[in-house]
């Protein structure tokens, strides 16, 4: 497979851990990062740097794009500055991994597809765990029947961070809260295995009903949503900020349920195991091999880069989701002071 040459934009937390898992990856190599400080990039490249693979540093943005060294940029910035970087990195000629949310909004979401297509060059929304091979079996086991006919889908994702309140997670400026930060695996995990469930890669919820405590904050704390789909299948999904909930996906069938302990952030060194209690028989405990589902997802860029997108994360699937959480949002009236007042009663129309 082709070799990739990466540059990171912006040097923060998920940046290192990307980072740290590309030089595990077959087919990607550090070259460069970027920051708004060159300081800051030159501390991030040292880290990463060894002899035979030095990192360098660019104080701007704008200078990673116009290197012809770079064959695919990472953007792990916030959410607020996704889509436009995507626009750039895409005029650039850049493929491009963009951490989640692709965007803010739908509207967002299908201006940075727009660009992809545009440049030719290949776009994921970096929901990694699509990558990692739990995921594909959990699909597997429920396209095969495994635990029957998928009736309730259980998602979580919450955590209790404590962060100052101009921190992107607090902070509605960044546009902040659990629904964009980590309701989005929730809501695209319901989606994957709704849709596994009919034959389909996935699947739109028909209803959204939803709750939610937005804080002194400004954003969502924590938000729980039930979401309906035209088979019947229902879901309740749990994102938050500032509560800790057990983080795990339960699948409820006719024949038994599949419980997953570690859907999002799987070990990336031991096994992890897939729960199947079925109702006529003992549990089987599906042991899935150590995967490193950053490095993964950084490889897909080599495998697919010709056709734009990855089976496992694609534009339709990022669409499905976004407007999923715009129908969140508007269901608990959370509007970011950026948003025009029409967009939460527009998605609530949806
Ligand atoms: N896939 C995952 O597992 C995962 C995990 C965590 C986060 N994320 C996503 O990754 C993105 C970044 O999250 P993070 O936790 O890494 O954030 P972070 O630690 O705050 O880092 C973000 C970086 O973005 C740059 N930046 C550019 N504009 C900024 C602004 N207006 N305010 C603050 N920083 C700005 C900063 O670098 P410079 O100023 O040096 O350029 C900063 O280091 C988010 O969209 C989040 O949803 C994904």
């Amino acid at each position: 497979m082709q070799r990739i040459t990466w540059g990171i934009i912006g040097p923060g937390n998920i940046a290192a851990r990307f980072a740290d898992q590309l030089a595990a990856s077959a087919t990607g190599t550090l070259s460069a990062v970027a920051s708004r400080s060159l300081e800051r990039a030159r501390s991030f490249a040292d880290r990463f740097s060894t002899g035979q693979a030095p990192v360098r540093a660019f104080g701007s943005y704008t200078e990673l794009f116009a290197d012809p060294g770079i064959d695919a940029v990472y953007i792990a910035v916030p959410h607020t500055e996704h889509v436009r970087l995507v626009v750039e990195a895409a005029e650039a000629g850049k493929h491009i991994v963009c951490e989640k949310p692709l965007s803010v909004d739908k509207a967002g979401a299908l201006t940075a597809i727009d660009a992809a297509k545009r440049g030719g060059v290949y776009l994921a929304e970096a929901y990694m765990y699509r990558f990692h091979p739990q995921t594909e079996r959990l699909v597997d086991l429920v396209r095969t029947g495994a635990i029957g006919q998928v009736q309730h889908i259980e998602a979580s994702f919450a955590f209790a961070a404590d962060a100052p309140p101009e921190h992107r997670l607090m902070n509605p400026d960044l546009a902040g809260g659990g629904i964009l930060d980590v309701g989005g695996y929730t809501v695209s995990m319901a989606r994957l295995i709704a849709g596994a469930a009919n034959g389909e890669p996935f699947a739109e919820p028909t209803h959204i009903t939803a709750a939610g405590t937005i804080g002194p904050t400004g954003v969502d704390e924590w938000a729980t949503a039930s979401l309906t789909f035209a088979s019947g299948i229902t879901a309740h999904l749990t994102a938050g900020i500032r509560v800790q909930d057990d983080n795990r996906v339960v699948v409820s069938g006719s024949a038994g349920r599949i419980v997953l302990a570690q859907p999002w952030l799987p070990n990336p060194d031991a096994d992890t195991i897939i729960e199947v209690h079925r109702t006529d028989s003992a549990t089987n405990h599906i042991a899935i091999p150590a995967a490193k589902q950053y490095a993964l997802q950084a490889d897909a860029v080599a495998a697919f880069h010709g056709t734009g997108q990855a089976p496992q994360m694609n534009w339709a699937d990022s669409l499905g989701t976004v407007e999923a959480m715009d129908r969140w949002r508007a269901a608990i009236g959370l509007r970011y002071p950026f948003e025009p007042a029409t967009t939460a009663a527009a998605a609530n129309q949806a």
